[in-house]
């Protein structure tokens, strides 16, 4: 049985004041549950997001980190920094950061590995334009996506990523995949996953579903057999929609 996990995206949203006061307001919920519950916050919001979250269920993420542990690289943020802090997992390769910060699957394969050897969890985004679904190539896309991410990644090492499939269509537009179309590629995946290792390899990693999911949607997502948790944005904002998600994610 693979533990779900339900991850709250919170962008470039919540000051540190604010993140405290979400995670202090999600704490319950999360206390209750048996699922994983993660918030990503942005770095600013780290440190009181760890500190609100002590002594809970709630982990926290960074949405992002560089792949060298240290150098001229003005802005950055490195692994070895996250986990001095105490942060245990991070978001990478997030379709905002492929589209507006060339993010590249080269660098999130470097990132993938990177967190790896941190021991911090890395949770890699993967999914499909509008386009690529309406021409009929998403499949093929995201397989690759999910080959090129995991490249020179030991078997032992793998069953520690976590694979978010977010179509870029659903994400922030209110259109959530069906559960179905979900739950399809999130096979898909696995499927690929199984290629790449085994099928036992496959069968323990967590595919989560990110893209509109919420508080009305999330139970049916979050039912299918591929699916093991969602990474939410929006409504990952509003602790009572979040607390209901991680309720359905038991
Ligand atoms: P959304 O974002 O839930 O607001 O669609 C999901 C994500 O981008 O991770």
């Amino acid at each position: 049985m693979r533990k779900k996990m339900i991850a709250g995206n919170w962008k470039m949203n919540n000051t540190p004041a604010e993140g405290a006061k979400l995670v202090q307001d999600i704490k319950a919920a999360a206390d209750a549950a048996t699922c994983d519950v993660v918030v990503c916050t942005p770095f600013v919001c780290l440190p009181s997001a760890l500190e609100a979250a002590k002594g809970s269920h709630v982990q926290v993420a960074a949405q992002n980190m560089h792949y060298e542990d240290k150098g001229a690289f003005t802005g950055e943020i490195s692994s070895v920094m996250l986990k001095d802090m105490g942060v245990t997992h991070v978001v990478l390769g997030h379709s905002e950061r492929r589209e507006y910060f060339a993010e590249s699957d080269q660098t999130v394969n470097l990132k993938t590995k990177k967190a790896l050897m941190e021991n911090i969890v890395p949770i890699v985004c993967v999914g499909e334009s509008l386009e690529q679904r309406e021409t009929g190539i998403a499949f093929d896309w995201i397989r690759m996506q999910v080959k090129l991410a995991l490249l020179g990644i030991a078997k032992e090492d793998v069953k520690r990523v976590v694979i978010a499939y977010e179509p870029i269509w659903a994400i922030g537009t209110g259109k959530t995949a069906t559960d179905e179309q979900a739950n399809e590629v999130c096979g898909v995946i696995r499927s690929a996953l199984k290629e790449l290792y085994d099928a036992e390899t496959a069968d323990e990693m967590r595919i989560l579903y990110g893209g509109s999911m919420n508080a009305k949607n999330a139970q049916g997502l979050l039912a299918q057999s591929d699916i093991d948790g969602g990474l939410i944005g929006g409504a990952s904002l509003k602790a009572e929609d979040f607390s209901t998600i991680i309720g359905f994610a038991g």
